[in-house]
């Protein structure tokens, strides 16, 4: 429904932060996640996730081979994740790395909430990452 879309999103500031509203509620099922991609850098994707009712908002990129699939990650009860690349694990809560020795790198985390039926969530800044800027 919203894979491989860069939509210009309605924004709104609050307390500082950019909250982009990237869907209606009623779209955001539970058990599952959706990448929301900006148009101003590949690197600018969320994954926004409901799981048991609650929302959350990683990177999408993954810090392993910067695989842009968290979106589509597994996602255990205990509120872990896995990438589906290589298996990588994260915290769905924090974006921490589970497994330390697969890689000490996490996922950043995004704030995420509804309101009057509608998902938004907090816009990535615009940073080049490191292993970009280092060529
Ligand atoms: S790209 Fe995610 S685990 Fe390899």
């Amino acid at each position: 429904m919203f894979e491989d879309e860069e939509i210009k999103y309605a924004e709104r500031e609050i307390d500082g932060k950019i909250y982009v509203k990237v869907a209606r509620s009623d779209e955001i099922y539970d058990g599952k996640g959706y990448k929301f991609a900006f148009e101003e850098d590949d690197d600018m994707q969320i994954a926004v996730f409901r799981v048991k009712g609650k929302l959350y908002c990683l990177h999408n990129i993954c810090p392993h081979r910067h695989g842009e699939r968290i979106y589509e990650a597994i996602i255990y009860d205990n509120l872990t994740i896995a990438c589906p690349l290589h298996f990588w694990t994260y915290s769905l809560e924090t974006g921490e790395n589970i497994n330390q020795k697969q890689g000490i790198k996490g996922l950043r985390k995004f704030d995420v909430f509804e309101e009057n039926g509608e998902v938004w969530a907090e816009k990535p800044q615009y940073a080049p990452p490191k292993w970009r800027a280092e060529k």
